[in-house]
């Protein structure tokens, strides 16, 4: 089979936004203790992060990350996480029934976020709390001084402000599963308060209401339309959540999940502009689609992972992912940058152990999962902006999303350099694919690389660290402005331009 991409470089989308590149970090499983936390552990340093997984979450590229949930945050008292550690009280975690030891807390993850030069995004809890907790950890987290909560924070050793932009008004509040779940009017009345009264704080804040916990929820649309038409003024994002599995062993329509996200992000993009329409106002509501991911949730939930003794730190969602779970990863990467227009901010779900592109072991090693390639080469080579690829492909039929592409692609053009970024969703037969590369001026290949194997079930495991990693395509060829490539089955690539 043969696919033609042309790319024309005034094809702008919008800017490549660097918060497209997000990640999220929950106090779930040992996503926090025994993954970004070990004080024992030989690489930790004197806050007790292990530098290791520092290592690899620069390398992995992450430029925000949300903080503490999640469905953690619905329980979550964010006094209880700070100051001194020996005072702090152990509390049940409902969302996940463990035990919280809060030996982490906010103070400290701005510290580690430091180490990996990411951008704090801070979810408030409007599952079990209301409006003052919220006003106050504003209060605490930004307030320079001289004031109650930012003195505490002052004398707890954090003296300029963690100054966070980005807050979440709760989270997925419309599930049942949520601590203190709600119906939209009662949402969107909690969420406009709460917006407003922050706002009142500092008007710059940058805050996102909950969008609905997933597109198959029976509200989707209704609720997203309510909490808007409650919250538009005071609000700047809806969010977005999506995860994607195989099911049935229908690969096919797996590696088509791009579809259904690029169909969910049009969705909400049309009903936030609904509500502005109806508000006669011309300010735009944008995506943060702060949860996404692959997830294994059917065996999850099937499962009989609860974790009944109350236990700190269990082993929960500790998925491992194939090279097939990393070509949909990519590829739903790919789908955020073509909506970069709306789709302003994003995090992958999650960033280490649980649902996550890094593992641990506790005193043990760190090792980058499948899903990590992708992320990190993606983060690392897409810049300046977005252009929208004219893509001739065969196409192949799935049982979920139709007439699906065998091959997808996107394209960013900066000023010296550029990348071509595509997925081949074909399962048995490689794919000749020529891009037209005339516009982009660029003169030659820097890098073409190819994550595939034989099984496309492989995966890295803590015995097999290394069994998948993405290789040079030697048949990358840049000849007049044509790039030929060959694209095996099942696989991601990236190209960067000079
Ligand atoms: O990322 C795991 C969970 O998925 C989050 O806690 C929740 O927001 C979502 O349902």
């Amino acid at each position: 089979p043969r696919a033609h991409v042309i790319l024309d470089r005034q094809a702008v989308i919008a800017p490549v936004r660097r918060r497209t590149f997000g990640s999220f970090v929950e106090h779930l499983g040992r996503c926090v203790y025994t993954g970004l936390y070990e004080p024992d552990h030989p690489t930790a340093n004197e806050d007790g992060f292990r530098m290791d997984v520092v290592e690899l979450v620069r390398e992995l590229g992450t430029k925000t990350v949300r903080y503490p949930g999640g469905n953690f945050v619905s329980g979550f008292r964010w006094e209880d996480s700070v100051g001194p550690r020996e005072t702090r009280p152990v509390r049940r975690d409902l969302a996940w029934h463990s035990l919280e030891s809060n030996q982490v807390g906010l103070d400290e993850f701005a510290r580690w976020l430091k180490l990996t030069d990411s951008e704090m995004m801070l979810a408030v809890n409007l599952g079990t709390r209301g409006i003052l907790p919220a006003l106050d950890l504003l209060e605490y987290a930004n307030h320079p001084s001289g004031t109650e909560l930012s003195d505490l924070r002052i004398a707890n050793g954090t003296p300029h402000p963690h100054n966070i932009r980005m807050w979440c008004l709760g989270n997925e509040m419309d599930g049942s599963w949520q601590t203190g779940f709600l119906n939209a009017e009662d949402y969107g009345k909690l969420a406009a308060r709460t917006a407003a009264a922050m706002k009142m704080a500092d008007k710059d804040l940058e805050l996102v209401v909950c969008g609905s916990s997933n597109s198959g929820m029976p509200t989707f649309g209704d609720w997203e339309r309510t909490v808007l038409e409650h919250t538009y003024e005071h609000v700047d994002y809806v969010s977005c959540h999506a995860y994607y599995q195989e099911h049935d062993g229908d690969l096919g329509s797996f590696l088509a999940s791009a579809m259904d996200m690029d169909y969910f992000i049009d969705t909400v993009v049309a009903t936030a502009d609904h509500v502005g329409y109806k508000k006669r106002t011309k300010k735009k509501i944008n995506i943060s689609f702060d949860e996404w991911n692959v997830w294994y949730q059917k065996e999850f939930a099937e499962s009989d992972e609860v974790n009944d003794e109350w236990r700190h730190a269990p082993r929960q969602l500790e998925d491992v992912y194939s090279v097939a779970d990393a070509v949909v990863v990519g590829n739903l990467l790919m789908t955020l940058l073509k909506h970069s227009d709306r789709v302003t901010s994003a995090s992958l779900a999650q960033l280490v152990n649980v649902i996550a592109p890094i593992m641990t072991e506790p005193g043990g090693p760190a090792w980058r999962q499948t899903t990590f390639y992708p992320f990190s080469i993606t983060s690392r080579l897409a810049s300046g902006e977005v252009i929208r690829p004219v893509i001739e492909t065969p196409t192949y039929t799935t049982a979920h999303h139709g007439e699906a592409s065998v091959v997808d692609a996107v394209a960013t053009v900066d000023e010296d350099r550029a990348a071509v970024f595509l997925v081949h969703r074909g399962l048995t037969q490689a794919t000749q694919v020529t891009i037209d590369v005339r516009s982009l001026g660029s003169a030659r290949i820097l890098e073409a690389v190819t994550l595939a194997d034989k099984d496309a079930y492989a995966k890295n495991t803590l015995a097999e660290q290394n069994r998948v990693t993405p290789h040079t395509n030697p048949s990358a060829i840049l000849s007049d402005g044509q790039l030929s490539i060959e694209l095996p089955p099942v696989s991601w690539t990236a190209i960067a331009l000079g």
